[in-house]
Order: structure tokens, then sequence, then C-alpha cells
């Protein structure tokens, strides 16, 4: 149980019937009064209008009577300083380091998840704007199956609508036959622009022409739909090179063709619910009274759209796997489509808790990021040029042969990326900046490598192997100064920062947490001897080092990035 909880149970037993959801219980600013302090016996006496040292007192009495403090004491105007039982911070520091992924707890078996991410559209690059819903939803995803839910990850491509026909009309047309035969999805975008070009010509006969092919692929025309197929193939294996660079595995690649079939059978069930109604040739669902606009679900045209694809997905992937939750990871600009689509399907019967995770927009010197305003860098550039970087630091620091620096310098380059991203709240928007998304220095993902690294070089500079020393030896001896009782305290925290990353839907949280615990370490390691100290410390001192490198382990494994042992 967290430190708060506890603090709380103690409020609701000195004081029934109150409201103490607002307790909170910090680090000690002095750790001369203390390890934490709560400030809260204050503001419940002038809520009751008692003198504050007593309702302090009330609450401290409590305290020290259950094993978790040794000192519980009331200071100054009614602020309670407290003071963790080292017998009880042992035993847990050894339930820590004994239980397996440094105990997570697995409060999510027997329950299934569907997370849709990443989700690019067909026969495009990937460019920097892929990296959020990517490494975002790659890290929500690790973080729910470390939690013990199963999780079926599914990339929802963007892979079926009128596109089609002006690639089609252009892979024919504008592409030479050596472009043709060996198919990129570089040629896909660059035929793909030709073609939408001249289907603005003024006799309309090549956007006429487009369209033929459209309906032909539609209507299941063999050749139409066998180009149609490579093009997807050719795009799934690049955005698959991609992903194994990011390490990101998806279960299933169903994108919104899958769902092509169900559309006229959705749009039916809209109209017989009353929900789907004509308007202008359209078909639409009115959420004006709930103040979301118009959704249509049928064009004029008779053509289906996005919300009716999603609806589609909903009751597929519902009968199918019957989860208990399915999470999408877009960009906010998708808000108003997620509220429409939730609360259609929930009129539609639709129970399973559906959840929009959106982050913000990148950006790229502060204008969007599009093929037309040309400021486009593509994700693989990224990715070289940050492995490149990396890669020069990895040769001016040790002298490694080719294949392991190379080997370095992309899990280096990769982890750099990744955190970058992950470290940002997902909901704030993000103006990519190379220094920015490559920095090796500071809080970024190779400081916290590093801090990994060096870990491990002192375990094995003392002789330490996992099992070698057992945990059960315990870490009371190493307890007594503030600097490794801190260190310890935060190791403590880490089950419940993954739970809490992953109620919130927000990585950022586990992100900044290993960032503060390598602060910890990083000072508790400048402050006390720990090879050089005797035992029992000695010992202790470096299990707590080795749980150190496991939650830190742990935790960047959950983000997707690597820990290499040496760096
Ligand atoms: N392909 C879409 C895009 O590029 C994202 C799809 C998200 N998933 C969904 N079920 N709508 O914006």
């Amino acid at each position: 149980m967290e430190l708060s909880e506890i603090v709380k149970h103690a409020f609701e037993d000195a004081f029934p019937g109150e409201d103490f959801s607002f307790v909170r219980v910090v680090p000690a600013t002095d750790h001369k009064f203390g390890d934490y302090q709560c400030n809260d016996a204050l503001k419940l006496a002038k809520r009751l209008g008692r003198n504050p040292r007593e309702v302090g007192g009330a609450v401290a009495e409590r305290l020290v009577k259950c094993a978790v403090f040794e000192k519980a004491e009331v200071a100054g105007p009614g602020f309670l300083n407290l003071t963790v039982a080292s017998d009880w911070l042992d035993s847990c520091l050894i339930g820590l380091a004994s239980k397996p992924s440094c105990g997570i707890p697995q409060v999510g078996i027997g329950k299934r998840i569907v997370i849709d991410y990443s989700s690019p559209n067909a026969a495009k690059q990937m460019h920097i704007g892929h990296i959020r819903s990517t490494v975002i939803g790659c890290a929500i995803d690790r973080i729910f199956r470390s939690l013990g839910y199963e999780v079926i990850a599914d990339n929802h491509l963007g892979d079926w609508g009128t596109q089609f026909g002006i690639l089609i009309k252009g892979y024919r047309e504008c592409l030479t036959d050596e472009e043709r035969k060996n198919l990129t999805v570089a040629n896909l975008e660059k035929c793909y622009v030709l073609s939408a070009a001249k289907a603005k010509d003024e006799d309309g006969l090549w956007k006429d022409a487009c369209r033929v092919e459209l309906v032909k692929l539609q209507q299941g025309d063999s050749e139409n739909l066998a180009l149609w197929r490579r093009f997807i193939d050719i795009s799934i294996g690049e955005f698959e090179r991609m992903y194994r660079r990011l390490g990101v595995k998806f279960d299933t690649y169903r994108g919104e063709s899958y769902y092509n079939k169900m559309m006229p059978g959705v749009v039916d069930k809209l109209v017989t619910a009353g929900l789907a109604v004509e308007s202008e040739g359209a078909l639409v669902v009115n959420l004006e009274e709930e103040k979301l606009g118009v959704a249509i679900v049928r064009k004029s045209d008779g053509g289906y759209n996005y919300t009716t694809s999603d609806l589609a997905c909903v009751a597929s992937r519902v009968a199918e796997y019957a989860p208990d939750r399915i999470i999408y990871v877009t960009d906010d600009r998708q808000q108003l489509h997620f509220k429409q689509f939730f609360y259609i399907a929930a009129k539609m019967g639709c129970t399973t808790k559906l959840v929009h995770v959106p982050f913000g927009l990148m950006s790229y010197q502060g204008r969007a990021i599009s093929t037309r305003e040309g400021n486009l860098i593509r994700l693989e550039d990224l990715l070289n040029e940050a492995v490149r970087r990396a890669g020069e630091i990895v040769k001016m620091r040790a002298d490694m042969d080719d294949a392991l620096v190379e080997r370095l310098a992309e899990q280096i380059g990769i982890g750099a990326v990744k955190y970058a991203d992950l470290s940002h709240d997902p909901a704030t928007a993000i103006d990519f900046n190379w220094d920015k998304a490559l920095a090796l220095e500071g809080n970024s993902g190779p400081y916290l490598q590093y801090a990994y690294a060096r870990v491990r070089s002192l375990l094995s500079k003392a002789g330490w192997q996992q099992g070698n020393v057992t945990v059960a030896d315990g870490f009371a001896a190493a307890l007594a100064e503030p600097a490794e009782k801190s260190l310890a305290l935060q190791l403590l925290k880490f089950p419940g920062t993954v739970v809490r990353s992953a109620e919130l839907y927000k990585p950022s949280i586990l992100a900044d947490y290993l960032f503060q615990t390598a602060q910890y370490y990083s000072s508790f390691y400048q402050n006390l001897p720990i090879l050089r100290s005797d035992e029992p410390v000695r010992g202790a001192r470096i299990r707590l080092c080795s749980l150190f490198g496991e939650v830190l382990k742990t935790g960047l494994a959950l983000l997707g990035i690597e820990t290499p042992e040496h760096i």
C-alpha cells in the first residue's frame, strides 16, 4: 500500500465520517525531521474548527502503532513528520527484489485489451509525425502487458479509400517500367503526387479515369484488387522495417479494408435504431443535442466514411475478442471523431470501455508536418541520424569492435528518439527539434542507459552475480544514511508508478519516475562509499545498487528502451 493511503486510513480512523481524499504524504524537505511529511492535519483542523496540533496528535498516535512508522511527530503549527521503520522498509525491499518484474502487480490477469496504434496510411512513407502514435502506443501496450493483461496490438492501417483510384491510375501511367518492377513506398508516394496533380486538370478526364479505377477496385476487379494488395504488402513490408528498428510488434494488421464488407450492415442497424437519418442525400447521425455536431455515416455518393468504418471495427473486435477495453492512440485532431463514434457505439449497445488517448500534434518549425508544406522528415532519416550521432559518441568513449559500436549506436540512438517523445505528457504538442529529439544528455534516454551500464559495471567489479548473494540478506545495513534511504523509498514506488501510468495512459509518468530514480541513485553513489565500505554495509549497498539496476532495466523495457550492459 502507498504511504499516502496508510496515512489516509489513520485520518479516517481518528475522524470517522470525514472526506480525506485530499490527504497527501510528500518527501520531507529536511531529513533531520523525518523521511516524509504531511501537512493535511492543518486543513482538517480548519474544517472542524479544532486545534491543529491536537488533530495532528490524534493521527500521529495511530501512525506510530502501525509497523510502517518508527516515528510520527507533530511539529510547528500541526505538521506531521514521519520516519519510516527500517524493518518495514527492509522487508518491502526484500519483497520487491524477490518478485518477478520488480513487483509489478498482476492486476490485469484474466482481462483483455485491444490497443489500436501507429495505424499509418498505406502507400505513404512514415515520417516524424508517426513517431508519437507508434512510440506512445507501444509503451502503453508494454505497460499493460506487464500488469498481466492480455493485449492484442492491432495496426488499423489506412488501406482503403479514394486514394487508391488515384494510385492505380498513377501506377499505370506515371511510373517507369523499372519503377513498377521494383516498387517501393517512395515510388507509390511519387505516383500518387503526380496522379493527384493531374486529377486537377480542367477537362476532368484524369479525375474521371481515377474514379473508374476506384469503382472497379470496389467491385472486386481482379487486376485492380491484385495491384491494391501489392501496394498494401509493400507498405506493410516497409512499415515493418521501421517497427523492427523501434522494437514494435503488432498481433494483427487489420486495416480499414478489413471492415469494408461490414459497412452496409452497420448502416442498416443505425437506420433501424432510428439513429441515422437522411439529410441532403447522405445518411447522418445528428449529435447536436450532445454538442457533438453531425456524423456522416454514408455520403451522398453511397461511399462510407471513417465513422462507419470505426463502428464496423468496434463491433467486429467486440464479437471476436470480447475485450474489457479498447484503446485508440491518435493525435488530438481526431477527438471529435472518437467522441462521436464512442457515443454512437454506446447507443448501439456497446458496453466495452472505449478509450481515446489523444496526443498533441508534432509540428516542425512551428508548422504542421505535411507533404504539401514540404517539411516532411522521413522517419527512417530521423532514426539514421539518431544512430549516426550516437555512433560518434560511442566511438569517442570506448575502444570496441565495429559490430559492437554499430549495435550500441542503434540501441542508444533509438533510445534517445523514443525517450525524447515519451518523457513528454502525451497531451502536450511537440515542435520537432533535431537536438531535442536526439538529446544524449540531461533528462534523456542515453542518460538512463548510461546509468544502467554504470551500475552494471559496479556490480561486476563487486563480483555480484544474480544469485551469489541472496536478497534475503536484506538491506537493513544500507538504510541509515539519507541518500540511501531516499533511494530505497524511491525504489518502492516502482510498482505503483507502473499502475498509475497505465491508469492514466501516460508513459511519461514512468519516464519521469525513472529519471528521478536515477538522480537519487547518482546522489547515493556520489555521497556514500559502496565498494570501499565495510560489511555488512557493503553487501547491503551492493544489493541496493542491484535493485536499482533491475528497476531501471524493467522500467526502460516498458518504454521500449534497451539497456546495454556496457557503454
Ligand atoms: N489511419 C488513421 C490516421 O492516420 C488512424 C487510425 C486510428 N484508428 C482508428 N481505429 N480510427 O489518422
